[in-house]
């Protein structure tokens, strides 16, 4: 029997979600098309994503270029250490993830080193899954596909393996769009670039995917969020670092887990909180919906703390669906070393504040006729002097490798009172970052069901026992309302077709369909997830009514068709009950 995986993609094949890219030409694991289905499902997804962090957080989206320049990839670390272990077999030459080789026999393999995977692959004679041929030595495999800008080949390029870089790199462009005030944060929804090596868990491994992500940008010495306080009782599964010691997941609330300190601080609560309403918004089970912290020795060394919201699916197991990190200033710092420029922002205090400051004023009087050409290295050295230096009968230092003594009187030094305005810090960096495709396959498999018919009043007249749902929500289903004339008749297509009318003008999803039976109709509308179907019949013709159809319970209401787009949107907007929608059947 099919496994549910296979049920989702072959429904997504025949009903154009998606499809195997280049399949004209015998198609590439790594690569899929969205089909029209797929294509607005997945706008929908995006749109609901916008919703949250762009509408409701204020973090306006940018769009960088899918390719970046070289020096982007160096500070970023990525031309030095993105990649992963392959080992290629020597007889078919097929190429392996070493590390996923080892999984059983070993934990954290993608801790490993190369050199300590090719160990554990000859010691338990690990053999090529394929055909069995030994397996050559682990090296590493840089994961970006690199390119040349320009005729000549002197410019080196990389399609960017994450959208996150666009940000960084447009930092001070940024930073002035949002008045030089923290926190702030930008995102960014596009595609992202990875040379997987053998990529052979369909959708959720590919080598070109779409990310959605944030970097919120926020002052390191203040870590809270002024919403928290809305997000605290959300009750999360979490796995944290403890928890997978004791081989437990627990439920907890993010108030609880920032208290505890089992999440490091309230902004990265806030964002798992968030990352959470998105996913049960898009029609994620709860259930099958967990975040797992990094444990210590996983943690990119960049991260003060990570957290993977992971799912659950039945053929793949838990895949992290996205990864929600403090990047600390690692960033900022890279691109400043790399580019030259000063990355931070000064921060106003609120008050002034006053500070003593130790101030030590050379003699040049003594210096300059002694030291000559020196004398103005030798003050600056004297500057830098503490308190505590200052204290002996002579003054002792080294300029430029020459140990110089000096008399007392060739300083001066006092306290002084200073009124300070603020300071200048290098922002810590909070990134939720998504796998849009890893969630459309998800939430398809979560929504996807099979179930009994038969016996159905509200069905009845048909001869199938069976139908497939997608019980998507209606926020996100590709087509939002199917209507269909009961029969092909002229007298009742005119009204059908008034109705598609209206529902379009209010920018609703239609789908137009008088071919075959109403239960086969019914049935075509429920696999792809229109969440309901107005039917007109002769009734409509006498009394001006439709029947609402509900795609989850099946259940039939009539309703008037003047005023028919106020009730859909209603239904698939704003949560409406659909008993409400019109009188029972
Ligand atoms: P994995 O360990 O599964 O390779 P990752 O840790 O490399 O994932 P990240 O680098 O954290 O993933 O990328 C952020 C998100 O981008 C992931 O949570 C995932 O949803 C998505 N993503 C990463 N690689 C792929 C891919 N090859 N295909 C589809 N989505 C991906
Ligand atoms: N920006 C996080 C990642 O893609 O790894």
């Amino acid at each position: 029997m099919a496994d549910k995986y296979e049920q989702v993609i072959e429904l997504a094949k025949r009903r154009g979600f998606l499809w195997s890219s280049f399949e004209l030409y015998g198609g590439t694991a790594g690569f899929y098309d969205y089909g029209p289905l797929g294509a607005m499902l997945k706008r929908r997804v995006e749109n609901t994503w916008r919703d949250i962090f762009v509408i409701n957080e204020g973090y306006y989206e940018i769009e960088a270029p899918t390719i970046g320049i070289e020096e982007i990839f160096i500070a970023s670390g990525h031309v030095g250490g993105f990649s992963d272990p392959l080992t290629e077999c020597q007889k078919c030459h097929e190429a392996f993830r070493a590390d996923h080789l080892v999984k059983d026999v070993v934990e954290n393999p993608d801790t490993l080193s190369a050199d300590e995977l090719t160990e554990i692959i000859n010691k338990n004679n690990i053999r090529c899954p394929e055909c069995g041929g030994k397996l050559g030595t682990v090296y590493e495999f840089n994961l970006m596909f690199k390119t040349t800008i320009g005729p000549g080949g002197k410019r080196v390029g990389y399609l960017r393996p994450e959208t996150a870089q666009g940000m960084f790199v447009d930092f001070p462009r940024l930073l002035k769009f949002y008045r030089d005030r923290l926190p702030f944060g930008a995102t960014q929804i596009g595609k992202a670039y990875r040379n997987e090596i053998s990529p052979r868990q369909g959708v959720i491994r590919l080598r070109e995917f779409t990310q959605a992500e944030a970097e919120i940008f926020i002052d390191p010495r203040n870590k809270t969020h002024p919403k928290f306080k809305e997000v605290a009782g959300i009750v999360l599964n979490l796995y944290s670092q403890e928890g997978q010691i004791a081989g437990e997941m627990q439920k907890m609330s993010i108030g609880e887990a920032v208290k505890r300190g089992i999440i490091a601080h309230e902004f990265l609560g806030y964002c798992l909180a968030i990352t959470y309403r998105f996913l049960m918004r898009v029609g994620i089970s709860a259930e099958k919906l967990r975040f797992r912290q990094h444990m210590k020795d996983e943690m990119a060394h960049y991260a003060a703390d990570c957290w993977d919201a992971e799912i659950l699916s039945e053929r793949f197991g838990w895949v992290e669906v996205v990864g929600i990190a403090d990047r600390t200033d690692y960033d900022l710092k890279a691109h400043a070393k790399q580019s030259g420029t000063e990355l931070s922002v000064y921060v106003p205090y609120d008050k002034p504040k006053k500070i003593e400051r130790f101030v030590v004023k050379p003699n040049m009087g003594i210096l300059g006729p002694r030291f000559k050409g020196k004398a103005g290295k030798i003050a600056n050295a004297l500057k830098a002097l503490k308190p505590e230096e200052l204290k002996g009968d002579h003054i002792e230092l080294t300029v430029d490798g020459e140990h110089i003594k000096l008399e007392k009187e060739a300083v001066t030094f006092e306290t002084v009172t200073e009124e300070v305005h603020g300071e200048t810090v290098i922002p810590h960096v909070i990134e939720p970052s998504f796998g849009i495709d890893r969630i459309i396959y998800s939430l398809l498999e979560h929504s996807y069901s099979e179930e009994e018919t038969a016996g159905l009043e509200e069905e009845k007249g048909e001869k199938e026992e069976k139908r497939i749902v997608l019980r998507l929500p209606p926020e996100v289903a590709p087509v939002q309302v199917a209507v269909l004339p009961l029969l092909t008749r002229e007298e009742l297509i005119k009204p059908a077709n008034e109705i598609v009318s209206m529902l379009r003008s209010a920018g609703i999803l239609v789908t137009y369909d008088d071919s075959g039976t109403i239960g086969r109709r019914y049935r075509r509308n429920d696999e792809i997830g229109t969440p309901c179907s107005i039917t007109v019949d002769y009734k409509t013709l006498e009394d001006g009514t439709v029947t609402i159809r509900d795609r989850d319970s099946m259940r039939q209401v009539r309703a008037d068709m003047s005023g028919i787009a106020d009730n859909i949107c209603g239904l698939i907007y704003s949560g409406k009950p659909f008993k409400e929608a019109g009188t029972k059947v």
